[in-house]
C-alpha cells in the first residue's frame, strides 16, 4: 500500500476543488512520554508500538494554504520565503503532491512557528499536522480529527499526535493500510503539570530520527524486547495520568526515554544523541531529585532535554536551570482535547 492509495481512499467522497480562498490551521507541538521508535511500514510511517504524548499548548505551527498562480509551490516560514531547492521545500512539495487535484496545481504555504527552532521541539510533527489541517480548511473536507491524524502521519509519524491538546495516544494499529493507526486524545486534564525545554546545544541534529529509528530496528539485538517495555510503560503512564500520580508519570517517562537511547547505543553503527552537556544536565536532575525535588526528564533524537515537573516547584527549578523555557500544556483557555 502506498501513500497515494491511502489518501485516495480517505478523500474519495470529498471535494477535489477548493471551497475557500485559503485554509488556516494551528497544530500544537507534542513531546512523547512513551516514544515512537521503529516502523513496521516505512512508506506509511506505521509504528511497531503505540505511543503517548503531551501537547505543548499554544506552542506549535499555524499554517495558511492557498492556491498559487506561479508554476511551483511557494513556501515561507515566519514570513521568510524558503529556498525551493532546500530539503525542507522538496519534502513538503513532495507531500503536497498527494493533495493536488492536477499536477499543474501549486500551493502557497505560509507557516508561523512560535517554538524555538532547533530545540528538538518536534517541529516536523506540528508542521505536517498544520499543513493537513489547513488543506482540510481550504478544500472544505471537514474530516474528523482521526482521519486528519492519519493524513498527518503520512508526512511524519509523530504528526499523528499533533491534532489535539493535552495527552494523546497514537494507537499502533494492525492493518496494512494503516487505517487503524491514528491518534486519539485522553480526556484527562492536569493543569499543574509543567514541561520545561532545556536547550543544552542548539545545533541541528546530525542524524535524522527517520534514519536512526530504521537502523535501530534493523540492527539492535535488543529491539525485540522494546514492544514489551512499551506496552508496560504505556499502561503505567495511563494509570499515572488517571490518578495524577506525578512520581509514576516521571519515573515511567524517564525510563522510557532512557530505554530508547539505550537501544540506539546498541545499534550498529551506534547512535549517540547525548553530548557532555546533556549528561551534565541529567546528573543535575538526578542530584536534585535525590534531595527531594520531583523533577524528571525525557529526551528525543537530539541532545536537548524536556523536563517534567509541577507548578509548585517551578520557581525552584528555574533557579537551577535559569534558561529553561517553561510550558503549561493545559493553560490554553477552556480545555478541549
Ligand atoms: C524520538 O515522527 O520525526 O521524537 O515518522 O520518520 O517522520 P518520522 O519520525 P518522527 O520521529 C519522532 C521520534 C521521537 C519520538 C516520538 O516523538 O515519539
Amino acid at each position: 500500500v502506498n501513500k497515494c492509495a491511502v489518501v485516495q481512499h480517505i478523500l474519495k467522497a470529498y471535494s477535489k476543488e477548493p471551497k475557500r480562498e485559503q485554509g488556516t490551521f494551528f497544530a500544537p507541538s507534542n513531546i512523547a512520554l512513551c516514544k515512537y521508535w521503529g516502523k513496521r511500514d516505512t512508506e506509511l510511517n506505521l509504528p511497531h508500538t503505540s505511543s503517548l504524548s503531551i501537547s505543548l499548548g499554544n506552542l506549535g505551527a499555524k499554517t495558511t494554504i492557498a492556491l498559487e498562480q506561479a508554476l511551483k509551490d511557494r513556501i515561507s516560514i515566519n514570513g521568510k520565503e524558503v529556498d525551493e531547492d532546500s530539503i525542507f521545500s522538496k519534502n513538503l512539495s513532495h507531500f503536497l503532491d498527494l493533495f493536488r487535484p492536477l499536477n499543474s496545481v501549486f500551493f502557497r504555504v505560509a507557516t508561523e512557528v512560535n517554538i524555538p527552532i532547533g530545540a528538538g521541539l518536534a517541529s516536523s510533527a506540528c508542521g505536517f499536522a498544520a499543513v493537513v489541517g489547513a488543506l482540510d480548511q481550504l478544500y472544505g473536507w471537514e474530516l474528523p480529527l482521526s482521519l486528519l491524524s492519519i493524513l498527518g502521519r503520512l508526512g511524519s509519524g509523530s504528526a499523528s499526535r499533533s491534532f489535539w491538546h493535552g495527552f494523546v495516544e497514537w494507537q499502533a494499529g494492525h492493518d496494512a493500510d494503516g487505517m487503524d493507526s491514528a491518534g486519539a486524545c485522553l480526556e484527562s486534564v492536569w493543569p499543574a503539570l509543567r514541561i520545561g525545554v532545556l536547550i543544552v546545544d542548539s545545533e541541528q541534529k546530525k542524524l535524522s530520527s527517520r534514519i536512526a529509528m530504521q537502523n535501530t530496528v534493523l540492527t539492535s539485538p535488543f529491539y525485540k524486547i522494546w514492544p514489551e517495555k512499551q506496552a508496560r510503560d504505556l499502561k503505567d503512564l495511563k494509570k499515572a495520568i488517571e490518578k495524577q500520580d506525578f512520581m509514576a508519570l516521571g519515573e515511567t517517562t524517564e525510563s522510557n526515554a532512557l530505554a530508547m537511547h539505550a537501544l540506539m547505543l546498541t545499534t550498529s553503527p551506534p547512535i549517540l544523541y547525548s553530548q557532555a552537556s546533556t549528561l551534565e544536565a541529567i546528573d543535575k536532575i538526578w542530584h536534585y531529585r535525590q534531595l527531594g525535588l520531583p523533577l524528571y526528564f525525557t529526551q528525543d533524537a537530539g541532545p536537548n532535554l524536556k523536563l517534567l515537573f509541577l507548578e509548585k516547584d517551578e520557581e525552584a527549578i528555574i533557579k537551577i536551570f535559569p534558561k529553561l523555557i517553561v510550558v503549561s500544556p493545559f493553560n490554553i483557555g477552556a480545555f478541549q482535547c
